[in-house]
């Protein structure tokens, strides 16, 4: 309610959130979490909760006339999207100039939009990315303790072998290793059983149905099925969806106080609230936590924050690309949204990439092997506020995407060369090869050790944490999810033991 004070905030429902709220939690404190996206719990007129990518409606994306879907074209015709009424819908598409930025909306946050690949990173490029954090804990305990608390599992190698849903899959694995790359499985923390059970035809289809970024109405195990789940399970916490957190400061008596908008489905304010607590954390991803903070140290409520929020921001050198198979290499009209394979040709002194083997299910044969590439792009952005917009801007050009190209691009060369293929240039909205200016892993913006001490709380304040992706300085060779989970772990633990004594 309006004037409430609770000992703990959360800002955001992601993961960096979720495991705070339910450490939080379990520890007996007083918790809000505050979430600006809806609660996904409701099905809608056709039943589901939901809508399929294939047929998009209002519930696809954040507030936009027409959808903005990564691949936008087929033939360079504008099949893809489709007109939307503005609605808070579960992914948002955040445009800056030379790059935009795919995040979830809602109570579970990317966890609900994401395709859910669990990746532990490797130790060597952990260290290297995150030199300040003692890798044997991360490796012997937090990677473990996130693993099990999102539930992770694999696919079964005989269905994954014999399922006509992994062929995409299995033709672009076997193109690989003939050019003499590496593949690897991918755990991931969607239902490999229920997934059977759809092929068996005794589930209901989701994964194997065409749903992965407007939501996942069945098989996956997002954030409200499994940390949030837990965290409201404690008692002591509460999540307040379509609350979104405008401003924070510090009040007379040292509390965070925060202005909070209550807005309806047709984006209408309801309530504008003052809330107070005494510990703030901010999980609302890369883009959230650093806007939040860039505006609360650049108009002078926390005017201590440290000049290093703001920087350090990459795309995880994401760079997604797309190659023509032969007509003998059919990649299938049926496709599962939920990649399990990965490229890792990360040994390559050369050019460092992973690339997961994406699927494309357009309900019609594309002879497509599509290719989510994560390249170690060393170039950074740096967010700043724009006083008059009253927002965070990103800078970042083109340029500092090309050597994220030139890398994906040097290894999908020699499987072109090796199976004498090529390129899709057709699939990208203009006629570009390789997708440079989007990505579905924004990093940093509020890095660990600069911007925080070592576990997140932010320089020049007591009780102020940062807990999500905007504490990875850019880069982690690796789908984040993971890492983003058991960072977390490992900063709650200790700031729950020394900063609630
Ligand atoms: P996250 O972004 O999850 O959550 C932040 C939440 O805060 C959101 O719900 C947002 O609405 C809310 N919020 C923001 N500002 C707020 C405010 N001012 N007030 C209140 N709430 C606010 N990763 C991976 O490891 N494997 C994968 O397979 C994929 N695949 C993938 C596909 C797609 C389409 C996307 C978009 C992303 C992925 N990812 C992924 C990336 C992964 O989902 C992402 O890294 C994490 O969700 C980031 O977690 P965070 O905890 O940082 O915040």
């Amino acid at each position: 309610a309006n004037g409430a004070h609770v000992p703990a905030i959360v800002i955001g429902s992601g993961y960096g959130a979720a495991v705070s709220a339910l450490r939080l939690g379990e520890a007996g404190i007083e918790t809000t979490v505050l979430e600006m996206g809806r609660l996904w719990n409701e099905p809608g007129g056709d039943g589901k909760v939901f809508c399929t990518m294939t047929s998009p409606d209002e519930r696809s994306m954040w507030f936009k006339r027409r959808t903005e879907a990564p691949l936008s074209t087929l033939l360079w015709l504008d099949v893809v999207n489709r007109d939307i009424d503005p609605y808070p819908g579960v992914l948002d598409r955040v445009n800056y100039a030379d790059m935009s930025v795919y995040v979830g909306r809602g109570v579970g946050g990317g966890s609900l939009v994401n395709g859910g690949m669990a990746v532990v990173p490797r130790r060597d490029y952990f260290e290297e990315v995150l030199p300040g954090v003692d890798a044997n804990a991360m490796y012997d305990r937090y990677f473990p303790l996130a693993q099990t608390e999102l539930q992770v599992n694999t696919i079964d190698t005989e269905f994954y072998k014999s399922t006509e849903y992994y062929r995409f899959s299995r033709v672009a694995a076997a193109q690989a290793e003939a050019a003499g790359i590496k593949t690897v499985f991918v755990p991931d923390v969607y239902d490999f059983d229920y997934m059977e059970r759809e092929a068996a035809g005794t589930a209901e289809k989701s994964a194997l149905g065409g749903e992965v970024i407007y939501g996942n109405n069945h098989g996956k195990m997002s954030l409200d099925k499994t940390y949030l789940a837990s965290a409201l399970a404690t008692g002591k916490v509460t999540i307040a969806a379509r609350h979104q957190v405008r401003s924070i400061e510090l009040d007379a008596d040292g509390n965070y106080a925060l202005t909070v908008e209550h807005r309806g489905d047709a984006d209408e304010l309801i309530e504008t609230k003052r809330l107070t607590c005494r510990h703030l954390f901010l999980g609302a991803g890369s883009l959230g936590t650093t806007e939040l903070l860039l505006r609360a140290r650049d108009t002078g409520a926390l005017p201590d924050l440290d000049e290093a929020v703001g920087s350090g921001w990459g795309p995880n050198g994401n760079v997604m690309t797309a190659r023509a198979n032969h007509l003998w290499n059919p990649t299938g009209l049926k496709q599962s949204t939920i990649p399990v394979m990965g490229i890792d040709d990360w040994d390559n002194p050369e050019a460092r990439v992973f690339a997961e083997l994406a699927p494309l299910p357009a309900g019609i044969e594309t002879w497509i092997s599509l290719y989510l590439a994560i390249t170690d792009n060393p170039e950074r952005g740096r967010f700043t506020y724009d006083a008059a917009a009253d927002k965070a801007v990103l800078d970042w050009s083109l340029e500092q995407a090309q050597p994220g190209v030139a890398a994906a691009k040097s290894m999908f060369d020699r499987i072109n060369e090796r199976h004498g293929t090529s390129y899709r240039y057709d699939l990208f909205g203009d006629d570009r090869a390789f997708a440079d200016d989007f990505c579905y892993h924004p990093l940093g913006g509020c890095v660990l050790g600069k911007a925080t001490d070592g576990y997140g709380r932010l320089n020049g304040y007591e009780r102020l944490y940062a807990t999500d992706s905007s504490l990875i300085p850019g880069s982690i060779g690796v789908n984040p999810l993971v890492t983003i989970t058991a960072l977390a772990e490992r900063n709650l633990e200790a700031i729950i033991a020394a900063d609630f004594a």
